[in-house]
């Protein structure tokens, strides 16, 4: 059996999404995020025969575990790929401009946070990796092996807000300098002895893997490029729709819709306002949060944040 293909994914806010993607039976649409294809399926289920979905992901392993249902699809396509390259990917296939519909729901999915092996999870042993695309880039146990002092401490305050990223860091300092950290459960260990014993609902490792997990994929750049490019492939009339998990990205797509359905600052409240200078975008929903019944089913929507908006 693929590695993976036992682990499953309960997409989140998924009715939401799909009311605020406002599906064109034959439209097109991206999802930019796969995963194990929640929101890919529903959106599916919408399309006529002459709808498509291109779905991108970067991990290796939400291809490998796709379903029959989805490769026997005439209408959709899986490829791997970043959401950063979605102007690049779309651009490729000459679509740029005739998108209907995109939806990104960020972060880790399910299946990467429950088997150790991806090393994602303080609440699993396995290798220090948290790479989503295994193949590139840096494991978390390379990266911690070698970074300085002064960048370790900006990761942790920057992308865990973690009040106490100097003691972590000097921890994980002194401690590297004798044995090397490997493993998932070596680093909750460290965090935790450096934390003073205070009581918290959550585990004291909590923001630790968060910032070490968004510096090692480069997360929140890949959000940025994304929402740029999307508001470039979608038509007039498209829809952009995005799930956030934490404050650092919904900061960032909450700013980006806001200011992209502004008139730029030097012709605000003008007449005639050069068409390059007009809003770019139309907020349909603020910020949609689970309902209790989803939380109950599924605690992991507890975080999300879904926005909506539209190209103008
Ligand atoms: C929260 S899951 C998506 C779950 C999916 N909506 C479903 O219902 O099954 C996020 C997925 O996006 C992928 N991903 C995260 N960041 C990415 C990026 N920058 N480029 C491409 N894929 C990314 C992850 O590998 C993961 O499989």
């Amino acid at each position: 059996m693929t590695a993976g293909v036992k682990y499953k994914h309960i997409p989140v806010l998924l009715k939401e999404t799909i009311a605020g993607l406002n599906v064109r039976k034959d439209g097109f649409y991206i999802d930019g995020t796969f995963g194990r294809g929640g929101h890919s399926r529903a959106v599916l289920e919408q399309l006529s025969n002459k709808g498509n979905l291109l779905a991108i992901d970067r991990d290796e392993q939400a291809l490998s575990c796709v379903l029959p249902e989805f490769n026997n699809d005439l209408r959709f396509e899986l490829i791997k790929g970043e959401m950063s390259e979605l102007k690049n990917i779309v651009g490729n296939k000459s679509l740029s401009g005739k998108i209907d519909g995109i939806m990104l729901d960020l972060g880790v999915s399910s299946p990467q946070l429950d088997q150790a092996s991806r090393g994602f999870s303080f609440q699993k042993d396995g290798p220090l990796d948290m790479r989503m695309d295994s193949n590139s880039g840096i494991s978390a146990a390379e990266w911690l092996a070698e970074v300085s002092e002064d960048d370790l401490k900006k990761v942790l305050y920057e992308y865990g807000e973690e009040k106490f990223a100097p003691r972590i860091t000097k921890k994980i300092i002194e401690d590297r300098a004798v044995s090397s950290l490997k493993t998932t459960s070596d680093l909750a260990k460290l965090v935790i002895k450096a934390l003073p014993k205070t009581y918290s609902k959550k585990h004291p490792a909590t923001k630790t893997f968060q910032a070490i997990r968004i510096y090692i994929n480069d997360e929140l750049n890949q959000l940025e490029s994304a929402l740029k490019g999307s508001l470039e492939i979608l038509k007039s009339g498209g829809r952009l729709c995005v799930i956030s998990f934490h404050s650092l990205e919904d900061r960032i797509v909450k700013r980006f819709m806001k200011n992209a359905s502004m008139e730029s600052e030097q012709y605000r409240g003008m007449p005639n306002v050069p068409i390059e200078f007009q809003p770019k975008l139309k907020i349909i929903k603020k910020s949609v949060k689970a309902s209790i019944e989803e939380i109950d089913r599924n605690i992991r929507s507890r975080s999300a944040v879904l926005r909506v908006a539209e190209k103008v």
